[in-house]
């Protein structure tokens, strides 16, 4: 399964994916994920945005599996996204689809009969790499987006949502919240670990105990465009000076606050060699161990900016684009994690994570969601340098077998 995915939507020269959400490289991911799902013989439902959930059902006298349409009884939810971000490592997502379908191979393999349906998930978009918003399938499936926000969202190149679903035979219609989410009884989420947090641990696998809050804002320079050799510099309104000493900032204060702060995406206007540009927009990705701290953060940051535009005669605006919750997952369900998987990691140890997923979005749902961490052995990820041993990864497969055995018993 890895050496098939591993080939869909990867740059032959960086070796990183390139999977926005409804690209024809995701639409690739996703076609092999269904006909992975058929060929096992699971009953494959899809809600009106595209998150998919392929159900192995328990037997029973009234239903022939797959053929019955009577809807799936309330049941155990796995698995992960399969979009990535732009030059995006290879098992960000894919490790959780492609560890769901291999632990469902392994309790099948072993004659285990699950009492509640055990569903693979497959959510759209979870990175926000197209459309700019994080967890954009699940954040519609649970109603936390609504729907006409969600279809008026832009990608780069003016594309709306609603276009490109539509641009990929999905009726725009039909995206609200999700069906699907009133068959999670529980929903556990297996990811590649994305910091060093197991490397001096030991483990090959950990448990989650929590996301940080984080929010992403898009700053606007605005100011004067001119001659770049004839300008004299005190005569300059150059948004790009006041955009590059708000990212000297946002480093700065994101150090002193124990926090993160990222300006990893800019776009300037017009964006030629030889003129002070007229615009410049940057999108600040902020995160923190609470609230308060994003909140405090995001005013410093802005705080400075104005300040400096004052100074270089320009203009900033900034807008929140999306914003989310700290996740602490639920206690008892953790701990059940790290009892099940005490015969593959004993004594897993639990952590905290800066990365965002759909199970925090699930989570804050109020279905009952928890997560396991692959060890990462470089913390690299987001690049297409992530990596992950085979051997932890085959760990992680062992381990979420325990767990889904543990919660379908
Ligand atoms: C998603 O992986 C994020 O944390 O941005
Ligand atoms: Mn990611
Ligand atoms: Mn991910």
């Amino acid at each position: 399964m890895w050496a098939e995915l591993a080939r869909i939507g990867r740059d032959p020269e960086s070796g990183g994916y390139h999977r926005g959400g409804w690209t024809p490289a995701e639409r690739a991911a996703t076609h092999w994920f269904t006909d992975q799902c058929a060929s096992r013989g699971l009953r494959l439902e899809s809600d009106g945005i595209g998150n998919l959930v392929a159900w192995w059902l328990p037997p029973s006298p009234s239903r022939s599996s797959v053929a019955s349409r009577q809807p799936v009884d309330k049941g155990i939810v796995t698995g992960s996204h399969l979009d990535s971000v732009i030059d995006g490592g290879a098992f960000d997502g894919p490790l959780g689809v492609v560890s769901a379908l291999a632990a469902v191979d392994r309790l099948r393999a072993e004659g285990f009969v699950p009492r509640v349906p055990i569903g693979v998930g497959a959510f759209v978009e979870e990175e926000g790499s197209r459309f700019g918003m994080p967890c954009l399938g699940s954040r519609v499936a649970v109603g936390a987006l609504p729907a006409d926000r969600a279809l008026g969202l832009t990608d780069r190149s003016g594309t709306t949502l609603r276009a490109a679903l539509e641009a990929s035979g999905i009726d725009a219609a039909g995206v609200g919240p999700s069906p699907l989410l009133e068959r999670m009884a529980a929903f556990v989420e297996l990811h590649v670990e994305q910091g060093r947090g197991l490397v001096d641990d030991g483990a090959a696998v950990g448990v989650a105990s929590s996301i940080w809050p984080h929010g992403r804002y898009r700053f606007e320079f605005t100011g004067e465009a001119n001659h770049a050799g004839t300008t004299l510099m005190e005569d300059r309104h150059d948004p790009m000076l006041t955009y590059a000493m708000t990212a000297l900032t946002a480093s700065e204060q994101a150090r002193l606050a124990g926090a993160r702060a990222t300006f990893g995406r800019v776009a300037v206007e017009p964006n030629g060699t030889n003129a002070v540009p007229s615009k410049v927009t940057a999108w600040l990705d902020a995160r923190a161990a609470d609230t308060a701290a994003v909140e405090s953060l995001l005013e410093a940051i802005t705080r400075q900016a104005v300040e400096r535009a004052e100074r270089d005669g320009t203009a900033v605006t900034v807008t929140a684009e999306s914003v989310s919750p700290v996740v602490d997952f639920e206690p008892a369900l953790r701990d059940r994690l790290v009892a099940a998987i005490e015969p593959v990691v004993p004594k897993a140890p639990v952590l905290p994570t800066g990365a965002g997923h759909d199970a925090g979005v699930f989570s804050a749902a109020g279905v009952p969601t928890a997560m396991l961490f692959v060890r990462n052995p470089t913390g690299v990820s987001h690049s297409p340098a992530e990596h992950a041993e085979l051997d932890d990864c085959l760990a992680g497969v062992d381990a979420l077998a325990l767990v889904l055995k543990d919660l379908a018993s």
